[in-house]
């Protein structure tokens, strides 16, 4: 294996009073990245699955340990972006009502497609991480110099540890799926589904952000231009990688392909640098998140039952 991830509990502890205009590009830009962190505690508990519904079958230890470090890495994301998103719902936008619409949503499409599909699917999402996280990497403008430091290290952490674990879950595709025509299928299906389901919803989440911020208010053209140049402009999140997008769709495709493995040597000591701030944590915040995630475990239960 190339890489093998690491989980690090990392504790991002962001500054709550800049939850809607943490980007130097505005609130548009900002609720764009917010409108991305809505996705995380659902999208990655899929992922968690995904891969977990394989991992007996996983032989190789090289890779089990991979596979035990993604699982690490990805709660321990989640984790932070519940707090992230709990910040947004005290600033009256509807992160977790679109966060309880996901859950709904990605365990219907689980239980529909079933355990390779959601293998795939998380397959086909993490390249769309990897991605993204690479244009956080490669470009400092994505996050701005002049935004916020708190989310600015949220994201950097987030993309690094992306970056690390972006090929595990494809290695246990080709681990325990035989090499064979249905199976080239359903990976590249599985991208064509992720596609479809993914764009909209951001766009969505993203429109839902705006409208919920005031400050938006008279400032929507310029703002969404904005971001649309971020996008598909000079930055060009969405349009410089759009080879590497489709590279997912050749036979010989591997996340390491695309090598950029040599952002991943500063990850220890950016860990550092986060750590040395020594953030004050957010009680009420914290409080918040353990109560409604008690909440919806108590729901969870009583359904079952
Ligand atoms: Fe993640
Ligand atoms: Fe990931």
């Amino acid at each position: 294996m190339k890489v093998v991830p690491v989980r690090r509990d990392v504790k991002l502890n962001l500054n709550e009073s800049r939850i809607k205009d943490w980007h130097e590009g505005g609130a548009h830009v900002t609720h764009f990245f917010n409108a991305l962190s809505v996705f995380f505690p659902a999208g990655e508990r899929m992922f968690m699955d995904g891969v977990r519904n394989y991992k007996d079958q996983v032989k190789n230890p090289e890779l089990k340990k991979a596979v035990a470090a993604f699982i690490g890495q990805e709660a321990l994301h989640s984790r932070e972006h519940e707090e992230y998103n709990e910040m947004m719902d005290r600033a009256g936008l509807p992160a977790t009502k679109l966060d309880k619409g996901l859950w709904k949503l990605l365990a219907v499409i689980q239980k529909g497609l079933g355990k390779k599909l959601t293998l795939a699917g998380t397959i086909a999402l993490e390249h769309y991480t990897a991605i993204l996280a690479n244009a956080v990497l490669s470009d400092k403008r994505v996050l701005g110099d002049n935004s916020d430091i708190s989310y600015k290290q949220m994201w950097t952490w987030h993309a690094y540890e992306e970056t690390e674990h972006k090929a595990v879950a494809y290695d246990v595709w080709n681990e325990v799926m035989p090499d064979n025509l249905q199976n080239r299928f359903v990976r590249r299906l599985a991208m064509v589904i992720a596609t479809a389901i993914f764009w909209p919803l951001v766009m969505y989440f993203h429109l839902r952000m705006v409208l919920a911020d005031p400050n938006t208010k008279g400032k929507h053209i310029t703002g969404f231009m904005t971001v649309n140049r971020m996008l598909w402009g000079d930055m060009g999140v969405l349009r410089k990688p759009i080879g590497e997008f489709f590279d997912y769709f050749k036979a010989d495709f591997h996340p390491w392909m695309h090598d950029n493995s040599d952002y991943l040597a500063n990850i220890d000591s950016f860990v550092e640098e986060v750590n040395k701030l020594e953030r004050t944590p957010n009680e009420a915040v914290k409080k918040a998140v353990r109560a409604r995630l008690s909440k919806s475990a108590t729901v969870a239960a009583a359904s079952v039952a």
